[in-house]
Formats: structure tokens, sequence, C-alpha cells
């Protein structure tokens, strides 16, 4: 299969690395992967695309919760009180499997429809629910990893659960979404306030000896982190992981908004990813992450939807909302050669997808055709910027997961 237009792909002369440039071009695809990528060339013969269609990597978010599409836009409420008044009564729901599995499956329809091919996604503490929520995303041929949700304290009865049955549940789903598969499994103490010491450590020594993504929530608000310091004896909120043994390479935090330099420092050592969800930081008044200030003390930055607390399903406003929140703190403003790069290749290579978000030779044919209705090539503005400000969801016409179109 040829598909022709103009390719997004990753910049390799980019300095520091994570930018996207576009070039005329062709794919060619064979089964589930791209096997060849033709620079310069746009195929007569192409099977899909043309000249004036942009061809991109499928988007990939990296922190959403699924129970939450279906309470995004619940405003004016800070963190704590958000959860305890509208997620953890919607999470409850999810003790229904059929009610989650067709709540997971219109995620799911959300996600695609707005570009979204791989995800980092948060179910519930229910077992059954995660288990059909990973089944049908497996079935639909999406990527990513699950998480059942782990908490034993803090929250309302119904989603607490002890210790061992937390972790025996994990465990038997990453025996059955084992790490490294399309669709996997993941380990996801929800965050410190609502996780005794012992469901932490024993999270941290489940990831380790499975080499699961640990999924987590850090420093999102400021009555968050006193809450931390209160439970934990005052200790610092970055520390309780790292003592939990929860911070490397495969753990994404999200949101790692009120954080000292020493906390940059310890994130930065451990190699933890720091998912930045600005949309999300913004609707529940949060505070605005200092992108900058992380990159540069050698924290790897992703980005998230953080839907239903971020209100965006498309991955392209949430970059240009990323854009905009580096704007507001008047720092230095990220190119959208940058935020096209982090929702693709950027967000795939932070957490270990060296095959997704890239059209490379390769790669997973895990692909967007967009044709937008507005003039976008041979302006005197960046067409990487036009479009991710001009962006309108129907332009993208067809969207493939492995190799196969699935509109
Ligand atoms: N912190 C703990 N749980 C959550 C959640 O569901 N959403 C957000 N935004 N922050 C959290
Ligand atoms: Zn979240």
């Amino acid at each position: 299969m040829l598909i022709s237009g103009q390719l997004l792909l990753e910049d390799a002369t980019a300095s520091p690395a994570g930018r996207c440039r576009i070039a005329p071009g062709t794919l060619r695809v064979r089964d589930d992967r791209i096997e060849e990528v033709i620079e310069g060339e746009l195929a007569a013969a192409a099977d899909w695309g043309g000249p004036d269609c942009l061809i991109v990597p499928g988007l990939i978010d990296t922190h959403l919760h699924l129970p939450q599409f279906d309470i995004i836009g619940a405003h004016g409420l800070p963190l704590l009180q958000w959860l305890d008044q509208v997620t953890f009564p919607a999470e409850l729901s999810w003790a229904d499997t059929d009610h989650a599995r067709a709540a997971a499956s219109r995620a799911f329809d959300q996600c695609l429809r707005h570009g979204t091919t791989g995800i980092c996604a948060y179910a519930t503490v229910h077992h059954e629910a995660t288990a059909a929520a990973l089944r049908l995303a497996s079935d639909r041929g999406l990527r990513g990893v699950i998480g059942q949700v782990l908490m034993d304290r803090e929250a309302p009865s119904g989603l607490c659960r002890s210790a061992d049955r937390s972790i025996a549940e994990s465990a038997d789903l990453l025996s059955r979404f084992p790490p490294g598969s399309r669709i996997a499994a993941a380990v996801t103490p929800r965050f410190a306030p609502t996780c005794s010491d012992e469901l932490l450590a024993r999270a941290g020594r489940l990831a380790a000896e499975t080499g699961a993504v640990v999924q987590t929530h850090l420093a999102e608000t400021v009555a968050e982190c006193e809450r931390v310091s209160v439970l934990f004896g005052g200790r610092d909120y970055a520390q309780v992981y790292a003592d939990a043994g929860l911070l490397g390479p495969r753990t994404v935090c999200a949101h790692g908004i009120h954080l000292d330099p020493g906390s940059r420092r310890r994130l930065a050592a451990s190699g933890t990813r720091i998912a930045h969800c600005p949309v999300a930081n913004s609707f529940l008044r949060s505070g605005t992450m200092l992108r900058h200030e992380l990159l540069d003390a050698g924290v790897a930055v992703t980005l998230g939807s953080d839907i239903g607390a971020g209100y965006e399903r498309s991955m392209v406003r949430v970059g240009r909302a990323m854009i905009e929140a580096a704007a507001g703190l008047g720092g230095p403003v990220p190119a959208a050669a940058t935020a096209w790069h982090a929702i693709t290749a950027g967000n795939a290579t932070a957490i270990g997808w060296d095959d997704a978000g890239r059209l490379a030779a390769g790669a997973m044919a895990d692909l967007l055709i967009i044709r937008p209705d507005i003039a976008w090539l041979g302006l005197p503005i960046d067409p990487l910027a036009r479009l991710m400000f001009a962006w309108d969801d129907r332009w993208i016409i067809r969207r493939f997961l492995r190799g196969q179109t699935i509109n």
C-alpha cells in the first residue's frame, strides 16, 4: 500500500532534539508496518493521500483516565474536591462491568476519532472492568498500557482494596497482558494520598519484577502536597515514591507542578517521566507546570490530555495548550514543530515505544491522513503552526491501525 502527501518527519538536525519537519513523500506500507519512506516523491499511483494531505503517525496520549470521559466539564472545583464530588462517584459505577465495557468503548471511539492511537490510561480499582477495558483496547487495535488503579485509603470504601488484593489483581492482569505487548497492563497507584506506604512499596516491587510501566500522579496541587506531607511524616513527595522503588525510566508521573529543585534533580537522576497536562492544570486551577525548568534539570517530559480533568480529547489541542502555558509564564515558548514532536515521536520514545509515533522504516503503520480545508502550504506562515492553531478534528479523513484502515 502506498500513502503519499506531506509527511510529518522527525527533524534529525534539530538541536536540542525534539522537533518535527514536513517534507513531501510516500510511505510504502506492508502488512502492519511502514516498509519504506520515500522522501521527495509523491507516488502517482498512491492508494491514499494527495499533495494537499498531511500524513502523520497516530497521536500518543501519555496520561488519561478512561472512566472520566463521562465527566469532562465538571468545572469549578479544585482537585481534591473534584475527586470526592465528581470523579470517585463516576469511578464507582465501574463496579458494573457491562457499564464499564460500554464506557471504555466510548472512550476508545473518542480517542480514535481525535487521532489518538496510543494511550497510557487509568481504568478504575475494579479488576473485571480493567480486564474488560484491556481486552477491548486490544480487540480495537489500539496501542498502550492500561492500569487497574490501586487505592487503599482516603477514598470511598467501594474504591479501596487491601494491598494483598490490589497487588494480586494487578499481577494477574500483568500475566494476561504482559509488559511489551501492544496492549499491556500497568502498575497504577493513583497517588500517594490514597495509597499506604505498604501498597506503594508492593507496587514498586511488582513493577520491578515484571518490568511494567508505572503510572501515578505527583505534585499537582499545593493542597495535595500538604496532605502527602501529613500522611508521610513530612517526607518529600518525590522521595515517598523513590522510597517505594516507584521512580525510574518506565514511570510516568502526571503533572509535577509543585516541585522544588531537589525533587527535580531526584526525578532526573531516576529517569522518571513527567506527563505535562496543561489543559487539566488550567481546568482545575492547579498551577502551571514549569516545563522548561524540568527540561533544564534533565527530566524527560511527555504530554497528556488527563481526561477528564483535561477537557481536550485532541492531542493537537493539548500540544497547543502546552505552547500557550509556556507563553503565559513569559519564558521560552516551544515551537509548533516541538509540539507536533511531543504528541508523536516524543511521547512514544519517552514511554519506550521506539516503533511508534514516527514515519520511519520499520515503525508500526498507525497513521492518520489529514486534509485541511484551509490553505496551509506556500504561505509566509510556518505550516505546522498554522495547522496546530487552526486545527479542526474533521480534517482527519482516515485512520490506520497496524496498516489497516479503520474508517
Ligand atoms: N490525582 C489523583 N487522581 C487524579 C485524577 O483522577 N485526575 C487528576 N487530574 N489528578 C489526580
Ligand atoms: Zn490524571
